[in-house]
């Protein structure tokens, strides 16, 4: 394993271990909704947003522990956006992590329900940063704003709309860019702008940090679609097949795998450029090359 391999795998751990104190208890009322959402944040997953969140607070010289509520907040917010997606009006989809989906456990209504709770607990979460000396009460409010509309109709359900809307038809590649950059890139430059936010990064540098976002977000959405098409099912902890199943539009059906290879090793190299602005930006370089190259 690489040191960058083992801090992603430890960073993950902290995650889980803060995600468990910030989410409702098991045994709270109603049992049955706080059970189907920990049984979707906990066990599996990247953690890569609230991972880039810590790194991005450490990137302008805070401790990431300091950022921990908007790290966990900003997971519960995938998390819900991940089980809302595989309900069968969606992608309609059977596994998730490594697990059936909320929804074959829990049933579809329950599913919803969970999402639903998690993603205005988030909210509640990231608001109790600015219980943590040393965090601007400014800073939170900026980062509750940008969150908000990243999660919404301006970000990332925009893009699942366009998403679902445009399956089966033909599509411009404006309308491919703005579905990825929206339902998965705008909320992976958020997670990095929010720790760069509650670090006091300068408005400069929080633009380059905004654009590199954009760069890998995109990226990860491109590979996110070869790997529907040629990853392995055990090792995605997904299904494959999914996009071809619901007839969707994706970077692999519009570009080919050789165009997708092309495109993400450009938007490799830009990202890598501008992060290299900062010194200690070895972490994002490493991140970068994972993004661009992971078979999960
Ligand atoms: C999957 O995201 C959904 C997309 C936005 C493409 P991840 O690949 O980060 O999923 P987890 O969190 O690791 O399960
Ligand atoms: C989902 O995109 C993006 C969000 C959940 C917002 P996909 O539908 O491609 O994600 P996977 O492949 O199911 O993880
Ligand atoms: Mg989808
Ligand atoms: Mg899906
Ligand atoms: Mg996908």
């Amino acid at each position: 394993m690489s040191n960058f391999t083992r801090e992603l795998v430890h960073l993950g751990k902290i995650v889980e271990e803060e995600m468990v104190k910030f989410l409702p208890k098991k045994n709270e009322f109603p049992p049955q909704l706080f059970e189907a959402m920990h049984y979707s944040t906990l066990s599996g997953g990247k953690r890569l947003r609230p991972i880039m969140v810590m790194k991005a607070a450490e990137l302008f010289g805070m401790s990431y522990e300091n950022v921990m509520p908007t790290a966990c907040g900003i997971e519960m917010i995938h998390t819900y956006s991940l089980i809302h997606d595989d309900l069968p009006v969606m992608d309609n989809d059977d596994f998730r992590r490594g697990k059936p989906t909320c929804h074959k456990v829990y049933g579809e209504a329950l599913a919803l329900l969970a999402g639903d709770a998690l993603l205005t607990h988030a909210f509640a979460t990231i608001a109790m940063n600015s219980k943590i000396i040393g965090i601007s009460l400014k800073a939170v409010l900026d980062v509750i704003e940008k969150v908000s509309l990243a999660a919404g109709g301006y970000g990332m359900i925009g893009g699942q709309v366009i998403d679902i809307e445009t399956s089966g038809k033909n599509i411009d590649r404006d309308t491919l860019y703005y579905i990825s950059n929206h339902k998965t890139g705008y909320l992976i430059k958020i997670s990095l702008w929010s720790g760069a936010r509650l670090a006091g990064a300068s408005k400069e540098d929080l633009e380059i940090i905004e654009l590199f976002g954009e760069k890998i977000g995109l990226a990860f959405q491109i590979v996110d679609d070869m790997l529907d098409e040629k990853g392995d099912e055990n090792t995605l902890g997904k299904p494959v097949g999914s996009d071809i199943k619901n007839l969707k539009n994706t970077f692999v059906s519009m570009y080919g795998n050789i165009g997708c290879v092309k495109i993400i090793n450009e938007l490799s190299l830009e990202a890598k450029k501008l992060i290299s602005h900062f010194k200690n930006s070895d972490f994002f370089i490493q991140l970068t090359d994972f993004i661009v190259n992971r078979s999960y």
